[in-house]
């Protein structure tokens, strides 16, 4: 049995968010105590993880004074130090506050949009100190209930001119800082603007410097609108678009569940893991889920763990599907290969395949075994091959 302890080789990063969730939701209160960051950065390093991510208001405490921000940073920064945690990504905060209850970049109200392009400057300014390269904005109160309170074209035009906004200032602070949007398609809104893969992929291309932005999908966000999240980071990486990953776990079309890594749909982690694992991706393997309300605090970091080990496991059965001698086979004969050669040679013209013709009735019987290989990943999944 491989051995499945993190290094932090392995990229795995987590956002003080998720182990430090206290369970509050919509029907009730906390059941954990809040977490002291600079815990979570040990406890994290014990486990084997690479880095640490937040959210500006989950480090410094929207009412706490300058002078305490500067002494939670320097504590925050020592125990970067101690451990050798990295802050690969940074995001914001657009959403607790009440003053957000119509919006960020896109709220109706103008004096709001300025604050919070204000707080994600700010905050811009701590990432680029503590090195991250990744900025992740997540518009979760960018929404609405109703098509009368809003106008999407009009808010498209304000959250296209937050970006443009933003990537000119990390431009001119001359910063090494990619921004990466977050779809989703509902919750906290009704309707989440750029609700899938698909919509902030298109909205990028209408940026001032479209190459400054990519996309940070999260697994359960795309299951939550019956979407195949496997196709959604395919694509994503198809337009050399994947700058980040939020990995959690989900079952099927319902509330955001953010179950640990591994939970949820375990055949769609299987391919997701041998996509990542493929595809040349080289960024940080973000877990982004919440431990169940259910758990106590040594249950919190229990799931924690096991969203690292998950993905190890699935690294390795990944690993034996792909060397599987019959799995080779029934690639062939499924003709997966065959995908990758362009359907007209170079230089081809249509003539010559006007030229040509197909015998209709000997492949109208073709199979494609599709059923054998599916099953032969199953197997490895399940750990009996
Ligand atoms: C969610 C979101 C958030 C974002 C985070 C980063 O729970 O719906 O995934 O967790 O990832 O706010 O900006
Ligand atoms: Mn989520
Ligand atoms: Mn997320």
């Amino acid at each position: 049995m491989a051995d499945y302890t993190p290094t932090p080789q392995d990229k795995f990063t987590f956002g003080l968010w998720t182990v430090g969730w206290q369970g509050v939701n919509t029907f009730g209160s906390a059941v954990r105590p809040a977490f002291d960051p600079v815990d979570t950065v040990h406890r994290l390093a014990d486990l084997g993880a690479y880095g640490v991510t937040f959210h500006d208001d989950d480090l410094l405490d929207p009412q706490a004074d300058q002078a305490t921000h500067s002494a939670t940073l320097k504590r925050f920064r020592s125990a970067l130090s101690d451990t050798g945690l990295s802050v690969p990504m940074v995001t914001t905060n657009l959403f607790t506050d009440p003053v957000f209850r119509a919006g960020g970049f896109t709220s109706n109200s103008r004096d709001v949009r300025r604050h919070a392009l204000r707080k994600v400057l700010d905050n811009i300014d701590r990432a680029a100190e503590l090195g991250a390269h990744t900025y992740v904005c997540w518009g979760g109160q960018d929404g609405a209930e109703t098509e009368a309170g809003t106008d999407t074209r009009q808010a498209l035009s304000r959250l296209a001119e937050a970006f443009n906004t933003l990537c000119a200032y990390v431009r001119d602070q001359g910063l090494n800082l990619r921004f990466a949007l977050e779809p989703k398609p509902n919750e906290p809104r009704g309707d989440i603007l750029l609700p899938t893969v698909g919509h902030a992929l298109a909205f990028i291309t209408e940026l001032d410097h479209p190459e400054m932005v990519g996309l940070n999908p999260e697994v359960g966000h795309e299951e939550m609108a019956g979407l195949n999240a496997v196709h959604g980071v395919a694509q994503a990486l198809w337009h050399g678009k994947l700058f980040h990953i939020d990995l959690n776990g989900q079952r099927g079309v319902k509330f955001d569940q953010d179950l640990r890594f591994g939970a949820g749909d375990v055949k769609e982690a299987f391919f997701l893991v041998d996509l990542l694992e493929s595809s040349g991706y080289t960024g940080p393997r973000h877990f982004d889920f919440k431990p169940p309300r259910t758990e106590d605090v040594t249950g919190a970091w229990t799931s924690a763990a096991a969203c690292m080990r998950n993905y190890l496991i699935l690294r390795e059965r990944a690993a034996a599907f792909r060397a599987d001698p019959e799995v080779r086979q029934a690639l062939a004969d499924a003709r997966v290969d065959e995908l990758a050669e362009p359907t007209l040679a170079s230089g081809e013209d249509v003539a010559s395949l006007r030229s040509e013709s197909l015998d209709l009735a000997t492949v109208r019987e073709r199979g494609y075994h599709m059923e054998h290989l599916d099953q032969l990943a199953l197997e490895h999944l399940f750990g009996v091959r």
